[in-house]
């Protein structure tokens, strides 16, 4: 072996002949300088003969004058930025055991929301600098030197030494804190085995509310000063969220104190740092009088998702970024769990169709990934935190749970999380403790869930009373993929008493049907009997029923017999059906007339998704049918909001407040002249009087998005005046209801003005996805000029992964021909990275399933006229 540095280059991972046990680390932000600087020194066991210390650093400056390992001097100090690593040499063999690497070191607070970086708030009036740290995945390297990788766990234990007045927050509590002058230094206590991306540093001016567990853990909410009220329901959650993972884990909280923070400026919604939680502020804050009911249910998601992490994560950790899902499907899955025992009127597990509906769509792209995937260099990971790992994974998680039984899954975990506990672990470690624990081939049923990209579609056709089932891997774009899995099938027929369930192992397969329990109920076979796959939509794949099937269904939904699930399961496996060719539009739309009964806000708000989705692809496919498709969809969403109307009643339910906004905004966006009309005079109101009970938070949105429909370059008032309110108002919540509006302007001289605000300083880097996802169709085109105009000073100020995804995704999947997909090609050869590569993949590929379906929707004979008869039917 050529004893040279070089050798460690271009690694996915770093040897593993040293590994740290011990991290004592001192470190020095200069708030104003932007800067920082630090010591470290790392116990480390040596194992096996070695003449380097491999460990990762990036954007760093190590002194090589202060490298020692215990006290012998290096013969070479070499850092290779592209590969984020530190080596240094001996001249000589390590001795085998223990020893203590010290070094000192520099780096910048930067202005990317990774590593260590620089936040800013506004305290009394002025602006001012916070210190906080974002290493998840693979950016603890920019803070400190170290083993940045998942499975070197270690202990640390930090000092910090920061200005007198300011609080400073790490993983564990403070022991000891001397103050000298202006400055203190902060002494924290060690910490258990963990991982260096949940390391965390918070140092600001703050504010702070405060309560404790059953089991005594102190769990604090941090928040900007004045605002700690607004961490009252954040707290709440928190408090009861700690209890019941400990119950469900059946381990207790394994540190000795909770901190929750909200970051103004903050990369992802929210970092399950190990006892010191951080968050956007709008995932955390939530007040009676200003948020919404949405923005409560995502602070109650957000929090039971980071706490769950502290066990499973944190406690247990994936043994390789290969194993994200573990981490994040699991969180994504628990906190469903946890919110539904802790407020259970939200409905919150058919409320998590949504994210199963997220995945189902993403990954029937060729252009998908498998659950478990390949990394091979840091830079790759950032891009699967995606719908794959969290929702695929959690809804694959929720397939196999309603196959094993609810309590002996739960058993299993909690075994899991024991023989794991501050360790690491991976896919198959947990199936082989779920074997173990339920004697169920698990790890032949998931392997073919996690280690295969895509889903199947399962075609059920009866034939007498056998119902015969055949399995094709889905794909939007309408082909055939290869793919087979072992899927939980399950199945009634007239009614939910009748359930069986089996597992469909090979490509085909049929079941005995036996109606006779419905038709003793009056629903013989034939006219009334209905037969439903996927019960409750427990099982991640989509159903295509035969005609007759489909018929009964249909009928089934009219007459409500399904449940909730059961309904939106249809709707939504119906309109991918018709995106890849399956099925037609005109059978979709005719199939969403069953559901204009329909009342409860979990299946309207797939229903709604659906209509404009199907408006979207009108506008290009049928502009001439385009009108009369909208006053279609119009039609069917208008019942369901004329009953709830603008204004909140009495004692609503929280879903019935959830409805309400969510069919004033689709019934704007599908350019409904009275709900328009009502939204501005609203709006007028409310620009008189803040305080009005006319507009409130719940309805804003909606008021807002009307607004700016009728606003134009020569009438721009209604822009003028949310940009008014925008910099007027204090609160996250508030200014994101306005970044989504700004850019929804049917006139694309707007739309350009909105995205050149968002490269202001007034707008923070995290926000520009609020304007990018409001984006209007009307300026698609002034969006993706705007884009190419602006690559390179996007790429560099928005450089992490999902936010540059956010900007390519926004931008160019909006497009429905193959010309353009060529164009964007185009554009991007030569320019692409592995932050964004699938973004962008999957963008283009999904304007070319738009062409293909616009090109088979134009060839549906019975498409105006099945438009005109519902309509005439309806109206
Ligand atoms: N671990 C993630 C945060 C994260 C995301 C770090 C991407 C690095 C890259 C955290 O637990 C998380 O999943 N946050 C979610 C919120 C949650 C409610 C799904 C987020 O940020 O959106
Ligand atoms: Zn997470």
């Amino acid at each position: 072996m050529a004893a040279s540095p070089e050798q460690f280059r271009g690694q996915a991972r770093l040897p593993r002949c040293a590994s740290p046990l011990r991290y004592d680390l001192i470190l020095r932000p200069d708030l104003s300088a932007c800067a920082f600087s630090g010591s470290a020194a790392v116990a480390v066991a040596v194992s096996e003969p070695t003449h380097f210390l491999v460990l990762n650093a990036a954007e760093l400056a190590v002194d090589p004058s202060s490298v020692r390992f215990q006290d012998l001097v290096p013969s070479e100090v070499v850092q290779f930025e592209e590969d984020e690593i530190l080596v240094v040499g001996f001249d000589r063999d390590l001795p085998i055991g223990e020893g203590v690497l010290r070094m000192d070191f520099t780096g910048t607070l930067n202005d990317q929301m990774r590593g260590f970086y620089r936040s800013k708030y506004e305290y009394k009036g002025e602006s001012r600098n916070m210190a906080t740290t974002q290493f998840e995945a693979a950016d603890a390297r920019r803070c400190f030197p170290c083993w940045d990788e998942p499975a070197f766990k270690a202990k640390f234990k930090l000092t910090l030494e920061v200005p007198s007045e300011l609080v400073a927050l790490s993983n564990m509590p403070v022991i000891k804190e001397t103050v000298h002058g202006p400055l203190k230094t902060v002494y924290y206590e060690e910490s258990p085995l963990m991982s260096t991306y949940l390391v965390a540093i918070v140092v600001g001016l703050f504010d702070y509310i405060e309560g404790s567990t059953l089991g005594g853990t102190t769990v604090r909410v941090y928040t900007q000063v004045g605002k700690s009220n607004q961490g009252k329901f954040a707290l709440d959650v928190g408090v009861k969220s700690l209890d019941l993972f400990k119950d469900y884990f059946d381990t207790p909280y394994p540190l000795p104190k909770l901190d929750m923070v909200a970051i103004p400026d903050f990369a992802a919604g929210a970092m399950e740092n190990y006892g010191l939680v951080t968050y956007r502020e709008t995932a955390l804050l939530y007040d009676e009088l200003l948020s919404s009911a949405s923005n409560k249910q995502q602070v109650a998601i957000t929090v039971a998702h980071e706490l769950a992490h502290q066990w499973f994560g944190n406690l247990v950790t994936m043994e390789w970024w290969t194993h994200l899902w573990l981490n994040e499907g699991f969180a994504s899955w628990v906190s469903y769990l946890a919110v539904e025992a802790l407020i259970p009127e939200w409905n919150n597990w058919t409320q998590f169709l949504d994210e199963t509906t997220s995945g189902l769509r993403l990954d029937a792209l060729a252009e998908s990934h498998p659950i478990e995937v390949d990394i091979n260099h840091a830079c790759e990971i950032d891009a699967i935190f995606d719908s794959i790992s969290y929702d695929k994974g959690a809804s694959v998680i929720r397939m196999l749970q309603s196959y094993l039984g609810a309590e002996r899954f739960q058993k299993a975990l909690a075994s899991y999380i024991k023989k794991y506990a501050y360790s690491n672990a991976k896919t198959e470690d947990l199936w082989a403790v779920l074997e173990e624990e339920t004697g169920e081939p698990v790890k032949d049923l998931m392997t073919t869930w996690t280690k295969q990209q895509g889903y199947p579609v399962i075609y059920a056709k009866l034939d007498g009373h056998d119902l015969h089932l055949e399995q094709t891997q889905f794909l939007s774009d309408g082909s055939s993929g290869p793919g087979l899995w072992i899927v939980p099938i399950t199945s009634c027929c007239g009614s939910y008493d009748t359930q069986k369930k089996f597992l469909l192992k090979g490509k085909t397969d049929k079941v005995h049907i036996d109606c006779t329990a419905s038709q003793s109920a009056g629903e013989g076979k034939g006219q009334n009997c209905w037969i439903k796959l996927n019960i409750d939509q427990t099982g991640f794949y989509r159903v295509k029923y035969d005609d007759e099937l489909a018929a009964g269904l249909e009928k089934a939904i009219k007459a409500n017999k399904l449940s909730l699930m059961d309904k939106i399961g249809i709707v939504e496996d119906s309109y991918s059906l018709s995106v890849a060719r399956k099925q037609t539009l005109t059978s979709l739309v005719r199939l969403l007339n069953a559901y204009c009964n329909e009342s409860d806000y979990t299946v309207l708000s797939h229903v709604t998704s659906v209509c404009l989705g199907i408006d979207k692809i009108s506008v290009d496919a049928t502009p001439q049918l385009c009108k009369d498709i909208k006053q279609l969809l119009i039609n069917l969403l208008l019942s369901a909001a004329k009953t709830l109307g603008w204004d909140p009643k009495d004692g609503e339910s929280h879903l019935d407040v959830m409805l309400r906004s969510l069919l004033l905004i689709a019934l704007v966006k599908l350019g409904h002249d009275e709900t328009i009309n009502e939204g501005v005079r609203r709006f007028h109101i409310f620009l008189k009087d803040r305080k009005t009970n006319l507009l409130p938070p719940d309805t804003r949105k909606a008021s807002y998005l009307a607004v700016m429909r009728t606003v134009s370059t020569s009438s721009r008032a209604g822009y003028d005046a949310l940009l008014k309110i925008y910099r007027e108002s204090a609160e996250a919540q508030e200014k994101s209801r306005i970044l989504g509006s700004l850019s929804s302007c049917p006139d694309k001289d707007i739309v350009l003005e909105a995205l050149n605000f968002m490269l202001t300083d007034e707008v923070r880097n995290q926000d520009a996805f609020y304007v990018l996802g409001g984006i209007s169709l009307e300026g698609r085109e002034v969006a993706w000029t705007w884009l190419k105009e602006n690559w390179d000073h996007v790429l560099k100020t928005w450089p992490s992964s999902s936010l540059i995804s956010d900007f390519v995704k926004s931008t160019v999947s909006r497009f429905t021909t193959e010309e353009k997909a060529a164009e964007v090609s185009e554009f991007f050869a030569g320019k692409t990275k592995p932050s964004f590569e699938r973004a962008l993949k999957q963008s283009l590929e999904r304007i070319r399933i738009s062409a293909r379906w616009i090109e088979s929707i134009r060839s549906e004979a019975n498409l105006a006229q099945t438009v005109q008869e519902l309509l005439q039917h309806n109206v």
